[in-house]
């Protein structure tokens, strides 16, 4: 059987400040979406992948896909208002021979073919997982300006993405949520509500999430690092 990937890549550019979408912004000599979408195709797990992105976006998006060399079927995925609504669409736009799919941001431009692959590994046997990373930090729960609580850290995981989940199971979890409208910032938490399992897969210290400007000039550094 073989793994899909969606790439939700239909957001906007304004934690970043930018005028357009930040996966079009360059780092380095590509898009950040370019850098992406190459360490997906360097993954021998993944065998489709779907980008969900809005209309305006095709364009270039489209000149992207043209400047790599994979014979991996790409293809665009019309995105909608939430992160929640465009993995939806994605998901019902995805062909009917797989049973596992990845769902990976855009924008976390530094994952590894190595995770995509460890990820395809792990999710043969759960029926869910993310990718996370141990938190360094003491984390706090604050109400105003007050701490509540100090969770123990061992316990505290930072998520990422990849995630990933069975087809047939997370479809069902997303018309669970738009019955019931559920509002989700990841699919796990979906997973979570139906009372699903997910389990987690160790993520990568590098595989941070560009959204300011900071992020950029850090990815910048770290790719830099990789190519010495
Ligand atoms: O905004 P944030 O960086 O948390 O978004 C995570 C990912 O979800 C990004 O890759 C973004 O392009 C995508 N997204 C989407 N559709 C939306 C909003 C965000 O595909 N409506």
């Amino acid at each position: 059987m073989t793994c899909y990937l969606l790439i939700p890549a239909a957001g906007s550019g304004k934690r970043m400040g930018a005028d357009r979408n930040k996966l079009l912004l360059p780092l380095l000599d590509k898009p950040i979406l370019q850098w992406t979408l190459e360490a997906a195709i360097a993954s021998p797990a993944i065998s489709w992948i779907g980008v969900i992105a809005q209309p305006h976006d095709y364009p270039e998006f489209q000149k992207i896909f043209n400047r790599l060399n994979t014979t991996k079927p790409i293809r665009l995925i019309q995105g909608g208002d939430t992160r929640q609504a465009s993995v939806f669409n994605g998901l019902k736009a995805l062909p009917t021979d797989g049973d596992r799919v990845l769902i990976h941001d855009g924008a976390r431009c530094l994952a590894t073919p190595e995770l995509f692959d460890r990820c395809d590994e792990s999710l043969q046997t759960m029926q869910g997982f993310i990718a996370a990373v141990p938190v360094k930090d003491t984390i706090k729960i604050v109400d105003g300006q007050t701490i509540v609580d100090t969770p123990n850290r061992d316990h505290l995981w930072a998520a990422q993405t990849p995630q990933g989940f069975q087809v047939d199971l997370l479809k069902n979890a997303h018309l669970t949520a738009v019955d019931l409208g559920w509002e989700v910032t990841d699919d796990a938490a979906l997973f979570e509500k139906v009372g699903l399992e997910v389990k987690i897969v160790m993520g990568e210290e590098t595989n941070l999430k560009v959204t300011t400007p900071q992020d950029l000039a850090i990815a910048e550094f770290i790719l830099k690092q990789r190519q010495s």
